[in-house]
């Protein structure tokens, strides 16, 4: 993973922004419903897939097709694409991220939106 990784503290900090995020997301019912059908142990994989692509692992590991074959038939509004950035956002500023490592990586995620929102 890239240096934003390691400069925030590795596999420990990005275990706790996992949690809190994931905590937050499956606490609004409106975001925990795309994951009704998900099987726990790919909701599992999605917690650490998401804050990995999101801290900067190498993005040719998740092709577009894959992306948009996984998210299409959920549905996904862009007010929840929006509400998962936002939640995200506030994750990180819990856990002292620095603002322009921040914008980073909701850029990483904005730039996703149309593989992840409902075309
Ligand atoms: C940049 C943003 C995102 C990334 C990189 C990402 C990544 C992934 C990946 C890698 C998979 C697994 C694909 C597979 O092998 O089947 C997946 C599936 C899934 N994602 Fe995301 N995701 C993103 C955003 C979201 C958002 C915003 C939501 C909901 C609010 C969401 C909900 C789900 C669900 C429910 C599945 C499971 C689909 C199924 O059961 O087949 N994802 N995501």
């Amino acid at each position: 993973m890239g240096s934003m990784f390691d400069k925030y503290g590795g596999v420990d900090t990005v275990k706790i922004i996992v949690e809190n995020f994931y905590g937050e997301m499956l606490s609004r019912p409106n975001l925990r419903r795309y994951f009704s059908d998900t099987p726990m142990d790919k909701l599992a994989m999605h917690q650490v897939e998401f804050i990995a692509y999101a801290l900067g692992k190498p993005k040719a590991f998740y092709a577009d097709e894959k992306l948009l074959a996984a998210h299409q038939k959920l549905r996904i509004t862009d007010a929840s694409f929006n509400q998962t950035k936002d939640i995200l956002e506030d994750v990180l500023i819990d856990m002292h991220v620095e603002p322009v490592d921040r914008k980073d990586i909701l850029d990483i995620i904005e730039g996703k939106r149309r593989l992840i929102v409902r075309q």
